[in-house]
This record gives C-alpha cells, structure tokens and sequence, in this order.
C-alpha cells in the first residue's frame, strides 16, 4: 500500500491546493475588475457632485451627475478636445504619447496628460453655475487625487473632495474632513493683480490678515500633506494646469460666444 504522507504525496496535495487557490483568486479577480471599475466611477462621480454641492446622502448619484456635462480639454491650448468618452487622464499620463514629463513638477506628479476632462454644471436656465476640475499631486506617502469646484467667476472656490489618497489617518488624511474642507469656501485663488497668490497656512490662518481671503488653514501635524495640497492647486490652477482654460472660459461668459 501507498504511504499517503510520503514526501511526494504532501507535494501533490500541496500543488494542488496551490493551484485551485490561484486559479479561484485569478478568476475572482479578473471577473470582479469591471465591478470594481463602475464602483470606482461612481465614487468618482459622487465626489464631483461632493465638491460641487450638490450631493446629498442616500441621492441617486448617477442620476444627478445626468446633470453634470463633462467635457475634454487640451491643457497647452486651453481649448476643447474631441475625445472618446472613456478618456482617462491618469491613464493617458502613463502613456509616454499621451502625456508630457515635466521638468518643473512642484506638486510631485511626474508626467502630465496633454489631455484634461473637467465637469461643468448649469441651472434650469442653462447658466454656469460651478466648474468642477480633477486635481491631484503628492504629499507625504502617496498622490491625493480630488475636485476643486469653482463658482462662475472661476476663481472662487466653492468646494473640494479628496477621493484616493494614502495619507496618514487622523494626520495627512484630515484633507478628507469636512470641516476641514468647509475651510476652502469662498476662499480665491488669484489677488485683483491676477496673481496665484492661494496658500495653505502653518496652523490656522491669523485673525485679520489682509490676504485671509486667499488662505485656508493648514493641518496640524502634517505640514508636508498641507504643502503637497498648496503645491498641487498652485499647480493645477496655473499656466501648466487650467491656466489657460479658464481664461478661455471667462472669455467667452464674458462675452457670451459660444466656446466649441
Ligand atoms: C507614523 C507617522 C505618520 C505621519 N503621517 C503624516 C502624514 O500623513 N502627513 C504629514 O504631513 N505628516 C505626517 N507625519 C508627520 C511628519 O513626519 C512631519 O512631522 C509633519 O508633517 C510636520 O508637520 P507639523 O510641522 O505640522 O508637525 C507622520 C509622522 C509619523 C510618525
């Protein structure tokens, strides 16, 4: 008779067990990414609605992004882009003919899509009512990746959501506060001059100071994180970012051509 412990035995079973393992967690794996990559969509949608305002809890999100236009731009230009729908932008940043390294990267994201998507949404009479842009850029332990939503005079932050990170919990990770947040509105990107002049404090901004208007409070602790979130909007907001997006945007609300 057979000795079932023998050492080739226990290999056999062992492969076995190895192999039926690999094959149920390979095959849960590549039947579970589509699932995956709607929930992550819609995660994603829920925070351009977050930052914009317009979430509620328990709301049918994909109906209320229904509401939201979403549209591409090309970052150098500022103008509109007729891509295909499922255009990623951070995928496009991997792809080396897609994107651009970047010789000054102050928010730590190595290579910029030349493509960008940004969400605009409007009132039942068809009028801009808040510009809602992805961000993202690095901090202390990873890239936090969010929404800065803009009101119409496209330099009044309205609100933000952070969707992907991995900061510190209790320490880095406050970005995803909502009091936190709640700091940001009503807080301008650019001074009367037009300069970038946006700032994450040290601490909390000072009672009084001229330039409050321009400056959120920063976040105990985690001073890196605070400077990697000033770096990555002084960077999305400036010439290499939505730069000359929004300058074409205000352009044309200002002047009411229609923007193609
Ligand atoms: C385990 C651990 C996790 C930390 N996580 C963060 C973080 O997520 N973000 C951050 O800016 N600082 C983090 N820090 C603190 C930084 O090392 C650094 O001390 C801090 O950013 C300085 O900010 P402060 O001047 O406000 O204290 C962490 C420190 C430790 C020990």
């Amino acid at each position: 008779m057979k000795d079932k412990n023998s050492i080739s035995n226990t290999i056999k079973v062992a492969t076995a067990v190895c192999l039926v393992a690999a094959i149920i967690v390979s095959t849960a794996a590549v039947t579970l990414r589509p699932q995956q990559e709607e929930n992550r969509n819609a995660f994603r949608q829920l925070n351009v609605l977050q930052a914009a305002g317009m979430y509620e809890r328990g709301m049918d999100v994909a109906a209320a992004f229904e509401r939201i236009e979403r549209r591409f731009i090309e970052f150098e230009s500022g103008e509109y882009a007729d891509l295909d729908s499922s255009f990623d932008p951070i995928r496009a940043a991997r792809d080396p003919a897609r994107s651009r390294s970047l010789e000054q990267d102050p928010a730590g994201i190595g290579r910029q899509p030349l493509h960008g998507e940004v969400f605009l949404a409007r009132n039942e009479q068809g009028e801009l009512t808040r510009v809602i842009l992805p961000v993202h850029g690095y901090g202390l332990w990873s890239t936090m990746y969010g929404f800065i939503a803009l009101e119409p005079d496209l330099n009044t932050i309205s609100g933000i959501s952070f969707f992907e990170h991995g900061e510190t919990p209790g320490l880095g990770g406050e970005i995803e506060n909502p009091s936190w947040q709640d700091n940001w509105v009503g807080t301008r990107l650019r001074n009367p001059e037009g300069e970038l002049v946006f700032r994450v404090d040290r601490g909390r901004t000072p009672e009084g100071v001229p330039d409050a208007d321009y400056r959120i409070d920063g976040l105990s602790g985690a001073t890196i994180t605070a400077n990697g979130v000033q770096a990555m909007v002084r960077f999305w907001f400036g010439e290499q970012g939505y730069g000359p997006y929004l300058r074409r945007l205000s352009q044309q609300l200002n002047s009411d051509e229609v923007l193609i």
